[in-house]
């Protein structure tokens, strides 16, 4: 597949490098810097080059949008149209210090974002996670690639095309995709993203924390 990566910091950078280094065509757009999108697919070390996000959002099959809430209509409008294209989203509607969410409760940030580009494949996915866990998750999954389950990973929308994505590109790096049903569900999946990173930050045993999610069948 090649994938854009509009916002290549912790998540988009790392996110972009697994992707790469999973066999996909990558375009890491949307930095400060354009030296350090160039090392970002240098380093990579796969089928990994820079660009504007116009031509991430141009060249690939699929985008991943990754970048802070204030940020995002300057990254849309740069992107251009992303008709038809699968739009998968790690983004969560943080006010400007990260504190609380401005979205909540009535809807959430997927649902206000994919209400701006209709025509896209939007999908939930990778914000119930802290960036820390995205390397070793993926280590983890090359050393035993028998074991059946990584870590869950929670996802939710409304476009199938766009769903059966996301789920490869989160296998792909190692977690057990858990579909949490239509992207309304990101109402609830956003501020459980807040938990994660609560507990993960705050708690004991530092950031790096990933979790899975068992049936209890009785
Ligand atoms: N980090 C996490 O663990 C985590 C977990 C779950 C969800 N999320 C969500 O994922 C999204 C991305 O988070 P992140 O932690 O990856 O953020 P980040 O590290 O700040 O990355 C955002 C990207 O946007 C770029 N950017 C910011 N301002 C810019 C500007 N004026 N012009 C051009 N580029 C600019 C940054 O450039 P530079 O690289 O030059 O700084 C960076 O590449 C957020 O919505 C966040 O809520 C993050």
């Amino acid at each position: 597949m090649r994938i854009g990566i509009l916002g290549s910091g912790l998540m988009g950078g790392k996110l972009g490098t697994i992707f790469a280094r999973a066999g996909h065509e990558v375009i890491f757009s949307y930095a400060r810097s354009e030296q350090k999108l160039n090392k970002l697919a240098r380093d990579a070390k796969g089928k990994a080059k820079a660009g504007t996000p116009g031509d991430a959002a141009r060249q690939a099959d699929a985008v991943l949008l990754a970048v802070h809430w204030s940020r995002m209509d300057d990254v849309l409008r740069q992107a251009g149209d992303l008709s038809g294209k699968v739009v998968v989203s790690c983004s969560l509607p943080m006010n400007a210090d990260d504190a609380a969410l401005v979205v909540a409760h009535t809807s959430s940030g997927a649902e206000e974002l994919a209400k701006k580009m209709p025509q896209a494949r939007f999908v939930s996915a990778f914000n119930t996670v802290p960036s820390e866990v995205l390397f070793g998750v993926y280590a983890a999954k090359r050393k035993a690639r028998r074991s059946r389950f990584g870590p869950s990973l929670v996802y939710c929308g409304d476009d199938p095309k766009g769903k059966k994505v996301a789920v490869e590109l989160i296998r792909d790096v190692g977690f057990d995709p858990v579909d949490a049903g239509p992207l309304r569900i990101a109402r609830y999946t956003e501020p459980f993203a807040l938990l994660v990173a609560q507990l993960a930050y705050e708690g004991k045993g530092g950031p790096e924390l990933a979790y899975r999610f068992e049936r209890f069948d009785g």
